[in-house]
């Protein structure tokens, strides 16, 4: 088997891109791939097309390096990596429409010898569909789902589980879950990521992995839907969650999470209703989770509008837009959908919304004539209802004195 040299990073997103670039830091001559021409380009000047710490740096050094190039073709390359959206359609079932038309492009240039790595999560079974999807395409190619035939190609899983904000240290830091179609699938991609992954590389089989990482996620889901749970219950019972949790965490063995306005963003949000739609039946706790969780924008929503309506002509902050603290991602952020659904409830009342980490609102926010975007220290001095939406560390610096006088909701506990 010979060394592994270039490698085509499929997808230039949030976790592409991260991987795109260390591969190459790693040594090897990447090419990032993308349907999205906008990136393309962006990417070949050197920069980042959404925020990162470390990233842009990293990026511009690699392309004026010459280690790192974009383009929309699917290239011929040792390894592929393919990190595409894997959203959930309207059922809450995965969309893997992107995972199958990446398949489909890197089947059209194989020449035998690649490793195949799906970086993408998705549901068990996704890897070895990624087989088979390559086999239908290539007959002349052994694909390694088919056994006692030695494989062509090998096709392996390796989830990711950086943290936005954190994505450069833990990409090279933390410990990865790779699992092979065969072990000698697992073997090759462990090779690949060896060269730029320094944790811990624990090695299984591709359903094992894809399960993995759905775990971890629907383990936070789970474990958040309870503290939110607690803190409605806490709010009709007239106690303060935030001391009640505290208390309780006091116990050596009871670590109850922070409540909040719901959960967002692009995995915790949507990963567990992969194993709903595995097991329906068996997978009551997490499909209930879910559904505690994305009940909480309407819930916090109806409570703001509930107070502003004690005002003759109230105004309204929300601090915050973005899925969680101190990222400007907000995508499935329940603090946008909290501030849409306030504006839309309360048409005639101006809602300040300050989120230091976005140039500019979303569209779904754009569409409101009554909402505008503006600085925090503004927003609370205009408005009679602050709404703390997101933890952002620079929240924390609003001093009591600006709070006097107003009505506070602090869906996060932050000035509790
Ligand atoms: N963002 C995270 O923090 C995170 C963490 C762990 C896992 N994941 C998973 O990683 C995967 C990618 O997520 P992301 O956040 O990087 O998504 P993203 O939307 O930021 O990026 C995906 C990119 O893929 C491109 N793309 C779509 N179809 C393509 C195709 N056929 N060929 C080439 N490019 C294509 C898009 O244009 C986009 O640039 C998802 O499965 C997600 O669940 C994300």
């Amino acid at each position: 088997m010979t060394a592994l040299s270039s490698v085509a990073v499929v997808g230039l997103g949030y976790i592409g891109l991260p991987t795109a670039v260390s591969l190459a830091t790693g040594g090897l001559e990447v090419i990032g791939v993308d349907v999205n021409a906008g990136i393309v380009e962006r990417v070949n000047r050197g920069e980042t097309p959404f925020a990162e710490p470390d990233l842009s740096v990293a990026v511009s050094g690699a392309v004026a390096m010459g280690r790192l190039r974009a383009q929309q073709e699917m290239p011929q390359a040792d390894a592929y990596v393919i990190a595409v959206p894997t959203p959930f359609a309207g059922d809450h079932q995965a969309d893997l429409s992107y995972v199958t038309a990446a398949a489909e492009a890197v089947a059209g240039v194989l020449r035998g010898g690649e490793v195949i790595v799906l970086e993408s999560t998705a549901p068990p079974g996704t890897t070895r569909r990624v087989s088979e999807l390559i086999a239908a395409r290539r007959p002349d190619l052994h694909l390694p789902h088919v056994p006692d035939v030695p494989p062509d190609v090998h096709v392996a899983h390796c989830p990711e589980r950086v943290l936005p904000g954190r994505i450069m240290i833990e990409i090279a830091t933390n410990d990865r879950v790779i699992g092979g179609l065969t072990p000698a699938c697992a073997a090759r991609a462990v090779e690949l990521y060896r060269t730029f992954c320094h944790g811990e590389l624990i090695v299984t089989d591709a359903a094992s992995a894809e399960m993995v990482k759905l775990a971890e996620n629907a383990y936070r889901d789970v474990n958040i839907a309870f503290a939110n749970e607690l803190s409605l219950i806490c709010q009709r019972l007239g106690l303060d969650v935030w001391e009640i949790r505290q208390m309780a965490n006091h116990h050596p063995r009871v670590d109850i999470l922070r409540p909040g306005p719901g959960v967002g963003g692009h995995c915790v949000a949507v990963d567990p209703w992969f194993i709903v739609a595995a097991a329906p039946d068996l997978a009551r706790l997490t499909a209930t989770a879910r559904a505690v969780n994305d009940h909480m924008p309407a819930h916090t929503a109806e409570q703001i509008v509930a107070t502003s309506r004690r005002f003759r002509d109230p105004r309204i902050a929300c601090l915050g837009l973005a899925f969680k603290a101190d990222v400007g991602d907000m995508r499935e952020s329940p603090a946008v959908d909290i501030t849409a659904r306030v504006a839309a409830a309360l048409p005639e009342v101006k809602i300040h919304v300050a989120e230091p980490h976005a140039p500019g609102l979303p569209g779904r926010l754009g569409e409101f004539g009554n909402v505008v975007l503006t600085d925090a220290e503004h927003a609370i001095a205009d408005s009679d209802v602050i709404a703390l939406l997101v933890d952002h560390s620079c929240f924390r610096a609003v001093k009591k004195t600006q709070l006097a006088g107003k009505v506070v909701y602090d869906t996060r506990g932050m000035w509790a």
